[in-house]
């Protein structure tokens, strides 16, 4: 998926309509809601939050859950699901992480598509925005395969304290 830069490159409302059929909920997912869950996570953030499919999943009594993407599109969209008046939205990047997550995901093949500058910009101000403890977890996807083919996400676990340190 195209990484947009700004509102004229916004995604397409085709792709932004289809998001969801190709990315479907399933086992990455369970394993992004588990790791809150493990977490006892009250204040969550999904960096990349693309349509909110996974982001919606993530509200529950007692627990905040905020949804960043520089996609109006996106954001619009994910607005609209069911239980999207439950997210707090925001439009933009990782400056826009509020303070005092337990964690902030990073799902989707987005960590293969922010490069740096951006990339250093994007861990540093996870690193900053997270409490003691906190938790950044972001997939990577295996490319071997056919690209038809849903791939395999591997989440990857990185503590607060050793990222402010990297
Ligand atoms: C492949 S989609 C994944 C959406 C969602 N995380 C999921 O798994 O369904 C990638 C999303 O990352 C967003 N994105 C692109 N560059 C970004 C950046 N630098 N910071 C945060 N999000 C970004 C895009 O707008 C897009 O919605």
């Amino acid at each position: 998926m195209p990484t947009p830069e700004g509102p004229a490159d916004d995604y397409d409302a085709a792709t932004v309509a289809e998001h969801d059929d190709l990315n479907p909920d399933g086992p990455d997912h369970d394993y992004f809601r588990a790791l809150a869950d493990d977490l006892a996570a009250t204040c969550i953030t999904d960096l990349g939050c693309g349509t909110g499919i996974l982001t919606v999943t993530l509200t529950q009594p007692g627990r905040t859950v905020t949804g960043i993407d520089p996609s109006a599109r996106m954001l619009t969209y994910a607005a609209a699901h069911p239980g999207g008046h439950r997210v707090q939205w925001r439009h933009g990047t990782s400056e826009q992480l509020p303070p005092g997550q337990d964690l902030v995901l990073m799902t989707g093949n987005i960590a293969m598509h922010i490069l740096d500058p951006h990339w250093h910009t994007t861990v540093c101000d996870s690193a900053a925005t997270l409490r003691p403890g906190g938790v950044l977890a972001f997939e990577t996807r295996n490319t071997t395969p056919p690209p038809s083919t849903r791939t395999t996400a591997v989440p990857s676990r990185r503590r607060g304290g050793s990222l402010a340190a990297a």
